[in-house]
């Protein structure tokens, strides 16, 4: 019984450490707080993932074209689909005031 007891404690040991190594070695950061409330503000996280492909490019992806926050500005109210093959057409989106849109576009450009 004890030899029981025992295994179930080291095994829960190991899936800690482990746990604990797979968070620590991984680079996909989490957004950060006033990130995530912009992106969820202004519906970007609808279609954006940071990492990963969903119904529009991960950011990380758009962080290689080298935007400034004046070109995705103009992107996000004019979008050019053809800088994406592949994709659906991104909706214009009219209403995101510029001094987030620059905080997004450093977070972007932060992305490695
Ligand atoms: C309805 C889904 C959707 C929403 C909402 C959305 N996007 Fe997109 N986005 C896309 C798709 C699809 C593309 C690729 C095709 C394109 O550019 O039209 C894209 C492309 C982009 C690009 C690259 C433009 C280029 O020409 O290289 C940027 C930058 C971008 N999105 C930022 C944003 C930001 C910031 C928001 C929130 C303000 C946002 N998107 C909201 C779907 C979306």
């Amino acid at each position: 019984m004890k030899k029981i007891a025992l295994s179930f404690i080291l095994f829960g040991v190991l899936y800690f450490l482990e746990s604990f190594t797979i968070n620590f070695t991984n680079s996909n950061k989490p957004i950060p707080k006033n990130i995530s409330i912009l992106l969820t503000k202004h519906t970007c996280i609808t279609c954006h993932n940071p990492y990963k492909r969903v119904v529009g490019p991960s950011f990380l992806s758009i962080s290689k074209k080298k935007y400034n926050a004046e070109k995705i500005a103009a992107l996000i109210a004019n979008p050019q689909p053809t800088d994406w093959p592949g994709f659906p057409p991104m909706n214009p989106i009219k209403n995101v005031p510029f001094e987030d849109v620059k905080k997004i576009a450093k977070w972007i450009n932060s992305l490695e």
